[in-house]
């Protein structure tokens, strides 16, 4: 598995410690940025991870900023992607069970290092359920092509 990861300055230090999870468990990871906390914008790093992900380049990706709101608003902007801002271990699994979520986005000004890394194990393993759920994410998928 092969995971693009990003952040703003407001996320950096929590993708240092989800970059330092990924590789203790043997993840393949791929950092977009940013490399330091000095003051960036969220959605350079959104665009940069959600191409990665929406060309399949990788698998999945994980983008973090203070609350995880723009970095997710900023990646669902791109075909194909679909973002969930997750903060709790439930929604994590059924963002991917249900929603086939390809890219998890966490606020670390939201949540501690604990529960996201948790969060982010969570979210790897879950599995998309497909079903009656596929029916919904290709309708989703749907209004992307016809906005209108
Ligand atoms: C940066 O100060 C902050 O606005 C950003 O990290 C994020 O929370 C935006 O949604």
């Amino acid at each position: 598995m092969q995971i693009a990861i990003g952040s703003d300055h407001g996320g950096y230090q929590l993708k240092e410690e989800i970059k330092q999870y990924l590789d203790k468990e043997g993840i393949g990871v791929k950092d977009f940025g940013t490399y330091s906390t000095e003051s960036c914008d969220y959605p350079d790093i959104a665009k940069a991870v959600g191409k990665a992900v929406a060309g399949e380049e990788y698998d999945k990706g994980i983008l973090v900023c203070g609350t995880g709101i723009g970095i997710s608003i900023a990646a669902n902007k791109i075909p194909g992607v679909r973002a969930a801002l997750c903060h709790d271990v439930f929604s994590a699994k059924a963002s991917r069970e249900h929603n086939n979520a390809n890219i998890l986005a966490l606020g670390e000004r939201v949540i501690g290092r604990g529960l996201a890394l948790e969060i982010v194990q969570a979210w790897l393993e879950a599995e998309f359920a497909g079903g009656r759920h596929e029916r919904r994410v290709n309708k989703i998928m749907e209004i992307e092509k016809n906005p209108n």
